[in-house]
C-alpha cells in the first residue's frame, strides 16, 4: 500500500491538532468497523469558520484527512464547509488507497457533525437549514 507525499505529510506534522474551548459546534464520529473516532471543533463568526480543531483516535490515513479537512474549511462559511466531501478532501491529498478510503468519509461525516451541533446550539437543525439553502 503506498500513501502520497502528502498523505505521509499530513500524518507526521498534523494541522490544527488539539481542541477548542469555547467552541461554536463539535462533532464526534466514528467507524464501527474499524473502530476509529475523530472528534472536531468549529469556532463560527458570521457564518465563517474562524478556527478549526480535531482529536482523531485512529489510523494514519484518518489523521492526515482530519488535518486536510479543517485545513479545507478554515475560514470557510458555513454554507462552503458543508458543501466538503471526502472526494474532496482525497483529492487535495493526491489520493487514498481504495481501503482507507473509508476514513476520508470519516472526516467529511466530523465537519458535517460539528457544523450540526452548532445549527443545534442556534436553535436550527441543520436538515431545514440545507433545504432553505
Ligand atoms: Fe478506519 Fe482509517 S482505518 S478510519
Amino acid at each position: 500500500m503506498a500513501y502520497s507525499e502528502k498523505v505521509m505529510d499530513h500524518f507526521a506534522n498534523p494541522r490544527n491538532v488539539g481542541e477548542i474551548e469555547d467552541a461554536d459546534g463539535i462533532g464526534e464520529v466514528g467507524n464501527s468497523k474499524c473502530g476509529d473516532i475523530m472528534k472536531m471543533y468549529i469556532k463560527v463568526e458570521d457564518e465563517t469558520i474562524t478556527d478549526v480543531k480535531f482529536k482523531t483516535f485512529g489510523c494514519g490515513a484518518a489523521i492526515a484527512t482530519s488535518s486536510m479537512a479543517t485545513e479545507l474549511v478554515k475560514g470557510k462559511t458555513i454554507p462552503e464547509a458543508l458543501q466538503l466531501t471526502n472526494q474532496a478532501v482525497m483529492e487535495a491529498l493526491d489520493g487514498l488507497p481504495p481501503v482507507k478510503v473509508h476514513c476520508s468519509v470519516l472526516a467529511e461525516e466530523a465537519i458535517k457533525a460539528a457544523v450540526s451541533d452548532y445549527y443545534t446550539k442556534q436553535g436550527k437543525s441543520l436538515d431545514t437549514e440545507i433545504e432553505n439553502k
